[in-house]
């Protein structure tokens, strides 16, 4: 297979003289990679049916999987290509595509705006890695498909049809923009593009408090476009700071900031990290409780995936800054508590999956203190993140 520089999804982090004194060799990234590949390898053999994708654990802790259309279906095929990526071994290659192929239809799914996960995380790293002209075309299909949520009067993409709200946006919608630029960038429309930062304009605006932690929905008036109401669905509060939700904005600011170069989405990024890492309820290992408001704490659940999320995007974050080491240094212990025992499942176990405690939704009951899919991904993506700094300073 033909090999293409790697940009996008691990763009990252090709860059700079910066990077080089921001880094030591701290981390083990490749013996924490063979063991996630260790036990990525027992996964290949327990799922074997393509259209139950894995997601997690239910509540009493049995395997769950889900047909395509879920918004994480796109995960496990996504960590199979990073896998590959690793090893250069085309057995990981050959499992990302039999998967991958399960998620093409998504091309067409007007009814979600969780495009970006399901298609870009899997066919934008398979397209990466192999340069397959037909993922292509499934991801430019995808973003038409995402483009038609976007309301101009609310300057936004409408997250989802489901629940009580007229018009309801949530911050993880900023992980989905990245199709977007992507297909500007490709196919040389503009309207992608614009969609896109319309979309983070009106989501920095509205989606922030004045501490810089953000609400998880925020419901609009499509008439007046003005907004109706700011709450949370999967958070503690409406006024408290969901960890997942912090995660995804740092990250997809992170992003913005990357394929526009305006400055007002690192300052979002960068504050977003502010409140985040200063925040007094952060534990020391680093790895957040669900919510940094949960009146519980300590007693509440760690969300290992708002953990592997926040360190994958602080990594690329540090090289937009002029001292990033804060940021590294805040990711190595993230990836490192991550990698210890009290994260990392033991071989065989936790459902095939890579790391333990996640949670999905506790106000619903729903994917407590489990195994989640969008975890193990961004826990790869980080120590492949990191190992390329590591190595790019090694150059230097
Ligand atoms: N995007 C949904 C979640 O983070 O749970």
């Amino acid at each position: 297979m033909k090999r293409m520089k790697p940009w996008g999804l691990l763009v990252t982090v090709g860059m700079s003289a910066l990077i080089a004194c921001t880094i030591k060799p701290g981390l083990d990234t490749r013996a924490a990679l063979e063991k996630a590949k260790a036990q990525l390898e027992t996964s290949l053999t327990a799922y074997t049916d393509l259209t139950q994708f894995p997601r997690g654990a239910k509540a009493d802790g049995s395997y769950r999987g889900t047909k395509s259309s879920e918004w994480t279906s796109g995960f496990y095929p996504a960590t199979l290509w990073y896998m590959y990526e690793y090893t250069q071994d085309k057995k990981w290659a050959d499992a990302a595509r039999r998967w991958t192929a399960g998620m093409e239809k998504e091309q067409f799914n007007t009814h979600t705006h969780d495009l970006g996960f399901m298609l870009y995380c899997p066919f934008g790293n398979g397209y990466r890695l192999t340069n397959d002209p037909a993922y292509k075309e499934v991801m430019l299909q995808g973003a038409r498909s995402l483009s038609t949520r976007f309301n101009p009067k609310t300057g936004c993409i409408k997250s989802w049809d489901h629940g009580k709200w007229q018009f309801p946006v949530i911050i993880d919608n900023m992980m989905n923009l990245e199709l977007l630029f992507w297909a500007t960038r490709v196919s040389g429309d503009s309207s992608f593009y614009k969609v896109a930062v319309t979309h983070a304009n009106t989501t920095s605006k509205n989606h922030f408090r004045s501490d810089n932690s953000s609400y998880h929905v925020v419901d609009y008036d499509t008439l007046t476009g003005k907004v109706i109401q700011r709450v949370t669905h999967q958070g503690f509060a409406n006024e408290s700071a969901w960890a997942r939700g912090q995660a995804w904005g740092l990250y997809g600011y992170t992003v913005a900031y990357r394929e526009t170069k305006d400055k007002r989405y690192l300052d979002q990024a960068v504050k977003i990290a502010s409140f985040y890492l200063k925040h007094p309820n952060l534990p020391a290992d680093k790895v957040p409780y669900w919510d940094f408001n949960a009146t519980g704490i300590p007693k509440e659940e760690r969300d290992a995936s708002a953990a592997a999320i926040t360190a994958s995007g602080l990594l690329e974050l540090s090289t937009y800054v002029k001292d990033g080491k804060p940021y590294v240094t805040a990711a190595e212990q993230m990836l490192t508590s991550l990698g210890s025992p009290a994260y990392l499942a033991k071989p065989g176990e936790n459902n095939h999956f890579i790391l333990l405690h996640s949670v999905g939704h506790k106000p619903a009951k729903s994917e407590i203190d489990v195994p989640l899919v969008y975890a193990d991904y961004y826990y790869i993506e980080g120590l492949l993140r990191y190992q390329r700094l590591k190595d790019n300073a090694q150059k230097k």
